[in-house]
């Protein structure tokens, strides 16, 4: 089926059974043809956490349709694809999570929101790429311990010089596939550029931006600057989102490799199958939903 035909079928959808979909901003482009709201992880958050719809197709990765549905437990939430898991958010389970914390005592936990409700409910606060320099800041303590990404939580580190911040080894593979040498060569080539980078890259890549923050921060600075020109150092999906709404700017991709197969998986085939079927459901245990809520809560009030 065309494009179009596909994407006419799930607005009607939509509407007969008061659905909505959230997109990522790292999703294929064409999704937002049919996506109510896209952003990064904090503004979908707060999406799901608002919606009167019944249902909510989460395009994203599995962590963020689950914390959708810990946020809307009274809803429907599907995941259009079910091979979309974060490869980060799968490399802390509960029991590692345990084990971080017996070898650091009573050091609160701030827990990236790529990762699963159990380790969520395991959590003192949760965070997403726009708000962990401030979630960390407004927790006032010394030391905390930082999980998943030790990328984000140097990040941190590096924003905030009273606060020892403790990470678990964890990173994400399609932004430490970026190296420094890569910006490098993009500079040689459009040395007017600004580069705007996600903090999940590697510090020695942070180093080298003129910007850094959330999927939606980096729209949010490329589409208000002055500047012209841009070389984007996180996924593809936010340079095509960028091309489309800014034609007048050039946007540059850091590379080719930075692509998340992940959030690739969902195709407009697969929204239009959930949508019909009622099918992917996301169902979280209710006693680790209600600690992982609290620990999300936390965040969303701060
Ligand atoms: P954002 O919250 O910045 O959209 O990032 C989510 C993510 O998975 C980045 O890899
Ligand atoms: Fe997870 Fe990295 Fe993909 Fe983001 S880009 S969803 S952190 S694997």
């Amino acid at each position: 089926m065309q494009n179009n035909k596909i994407t006419e079928q799930i607005n009607k959808l939509k509407k007969e059974k008061n659905a909505i979909v959230l997109a990522h901003t790292y999703q294929n482009v064409e999704i937002d043809e049919v996506a109510d709201f896209t952003g990064d992880s904090l503004y979908l958050s707060r999406m799901a956490a608002n919606t009167d719809a019944k249902i909510i197709v989460f395009a994203g990765v599995y962590f963020m349709a689950e914390t959708a549905k810990i946020l809307s437990p009274e809803k429907k939430v599907l995941l259009p694809n079910m091979n979309s898991g974060c490869l980060m958010a799968d490399m802390i389970n509960l029991h590692q999570l345990r084990e971080f914390k017996k070898k650091h005592p009573g050091i609160p936990v701030v827990c990236y929101v790529n990762s699963t409700a159990e380790v969520k409910s395991e959590s003192d606060v949760c965070c997403t790429s726009a708000n962990a320099v401030d979630v960390v800041r407004a927790l006032g303590a010394k030391e905390v311990l930082f999980v998943p990404d030790t990328y984000l939580g140097t990040y941190v580190g590096t924003q905030l010089k009273d606060v020892k911040v403790i990470t678990y080894p964890g990173h994400c593979p399609t932004h430490l596939r970026i190296r420094p040498e890569d910006i490098i060569e993009k500079k040689e080539k459009y040395p007017d550029a600004k580069v705007l980078a996600h903090p999940e890259c590697h510090g020695e890549v942070i180093k080298l931006a003129d910007f850094v923050g959330s999927t939606t921060a980096i729209m949010k600075h490329a589409s208000e600057s002055k500047d012209k020109s841009f070389i984007i150092v996180t996924e593809k999906g936010v340079v095509d989102r960028l091309k489309r709404d800014y034609p007048e700017k050039e946007f540059v991709l850091i590379s080719e490799r930075a692509i998340c197969p992940n959030m690739k998986w969902n195709k407009l085939e697969d929204i239009l199958n959930v949508l019909e079927n009622e099918v992917n459901e996301i169902d979280v245990d209710s006693e680790i939903a209600k600690k992982a809520f609290a620990t999300i809560d936390r965040m969303l009030k701060l």
